[in-house]
């Protein structure tokens, strides 16, 4: 701890000086690497101890089982790192979120989406002759195949937007099996740039679908938010005009929402990827764990929550209670998370964004106005103080979504575009690490033990 404390204090600003200092310090007496020690049935095991660049430190087990017979049982991950990444570093004590080095704060003030998609995937922030051809190329690709669009006649019209987004994205591989080898990096880059471009055009004519509107082709004179608006809420009987407002608003949600390091979507990412599935399926399992209301579907079930409090005279201390209540499952949404303990910082940018959205178009939603009252409630009640649970992203985003325009079901939709360049670059960096193996958790055999078979007439 105290070596954890003066790390800090020393103001190490690049990761490659913090990096050099740590092996320096992290060192026992006699000069060795550091270790932790594990004691089973008197048997001393030492564990390398493995240290990030903002001081995080990790036992490594990787060899545990080999050495012992010994595996190590966590449900839930809650204290397993599945990798070492360069790509996110949150600090959920502190409310600290920074892709690839840069806080979250500054990266939402001064990029839009692209830019900050670029940075995810590649590492760095591009020069802008390097944005500028990257949004070229994303222009030049958004467009579906035709046959695409048969399979939106397939589905009913209520489909919820995750199944069609989850559904399509696998069915890409099929039209572009000339690109689909995870070891062939030009093939890798076409698939990320076919990826990026084409979500927001499944997204959108999963609504058009939904409301029976004709599909809008994409146009590829527009930036990447002002096309998604135009092929979401146009119609070919008349003119569209883009809110400069609502590009703004949307660069912003899908930058608060493009990364999080190891959640259960970019975990299954990468563990359907560290088979050499291709990226589309890879994109596509994540889609589907993104979906539930635990993780991305958050947001829509938030909304429904808050509307059910309105539609109920808007009390929010009873719903505050009920949630307090253990015989009850009623949780509420859009509060806690597994690791920010002090305050959700993607939380703090949406509200201030919400705030203003709604000034500008001079809107009073009575759904942000039972949010912000059920927030102080919380906020103040011993239960979820003690339990540390506050606002995450998904407590207003449903909000702004809303002012946008955008219909509830398609709310975690509009997260799983925000979250495609996490995907894809916990994908890559899987891809190019010389430690990648194919995931294959162990676990302890709880069931019978060996029993003789009774045929089916003796049972
Ligand atoms: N309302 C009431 N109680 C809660 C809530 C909540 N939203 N969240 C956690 N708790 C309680 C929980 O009952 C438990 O109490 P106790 O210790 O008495 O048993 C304690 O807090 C710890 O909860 P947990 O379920 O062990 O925590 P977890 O880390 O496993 O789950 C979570 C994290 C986000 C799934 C959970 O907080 C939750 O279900 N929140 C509501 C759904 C939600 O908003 N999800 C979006 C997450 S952010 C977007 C994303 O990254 O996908």
């Amino acid at each position: 701890m105290e070596k954890f404390e003066s790390r800090k204090k020393r103001n190490l600003d690049t990761q490659q000086e913090r990096a050099a200092w740590m092996n320096e310090h992290d060192k026992n007496e006699g000069g060795k690497p550091a270790v932790g020690k594990l004691i089973v049935d008197g048997l001393e095991i030492e564990l390398p101890l493995v240290v990030g660049t903002e001081g995080e430190r990790g036992l490594d087990i990787s060899k545990l089982r080999a050495e012992t017979g010994l595996v190590t049982l966590d449900p839930g991950y809650v204290n397993t790192g599945s990798t070492t990444s360069a790509i996110t570093y949150l600090n959920g004590e502190q409310g600290k979120l920074f892709y690839r080095g840069y806080a979250i704060e500054r990266l939402a003030a001064e990029c839009d989406f692209v830019e900050v998609a670029y940075l995810l995937i590649y590492g760095e922030l591009p020069d802008a002759e390097t944005l500028e051809h990257f949004r070229l190329t994303l222009r030049r690709h958004t467009l579906l195949h035709e046959d695409m669009r048969l399979f939106y006649d397939g589905f009913p019209f209520d489909a919820h937007p995750m199944a069609t987004l989850s559904s399509a994205v696998g069915a890409l591989s099929t039209f572009y099996q000339d690109a689909l080898n995870p070891a062939d990096k030009e093939q890798v880059d076409l698939t990320i740039i076919r990826l990026l471009a084409k979500l927001p055009t499944i997204a959108a004519y999963a609504h058009k679908k939904s409301v029976g509107h004709p599909y809008i082709y994409p146009s590829n004179e527009l930036s990447y938010c002002e096309n998604f608006l135009r092929m979401m809420f146009a119609l070919p009987t008349e003119p569209y005009e883009i809110d400069p407002d609502f590009v703004n608003a949307l660069n912003l949600l899908l930058i608060v929402h493009a990364d999080h390091e190891q959640n259960c979507s970019t975990s299954t990412v990468r563990m359907v990827g560290s088979s050499d599935s291709n990226l589309f399926a890879s994109i596509s399992a994540g889609i589907s764990a993104l979906w539930g209301p635990l993780h991305g579907g958050a947001n829509e079930a938030c909304v429904s929550m808050l509307e059910m409090i309105m539609a109920d005279g808007g009390n929010v201390k009873k719903y505050v209670d009920m949630a307090k209540d253990k015989d009850n499952n009623f949780r509420l949404m859009g509060f806690g998370h597994r690791v920010y303990k002090n305050f959700d910082p993607r939380a703090k940018i949406i509200e201030g964004a919400c705030k203003k959205i709604l000034q500008k178009q001079n809107t009073n939603d009575p759904v942000f106005d039972i949010a912000q009252q059920l927030e102080e409630v919380a906020l103040k009640d011993e239960y979820f103080i003690e339990r540390k649970l506050y606002p995450n992203v998904d407590f207003y985003s449903g909000v702004i979504y809303r002012a946008l325009g955008i219909p509830m079901p398609m709310f975690t939709a509009m997260f799983a575009i925000g979250r495609l360049p996490g995907w894809i670059a916990h994908w890559r960096e899987m891809h190019a690490s010389p430690k990648k193996r194919i995931a294959r958790p162990r676990q302890i055999y709880v069931g019978a033990t060996q029993r003789e078979f009774v045929p089916l007439e003796d049972r």
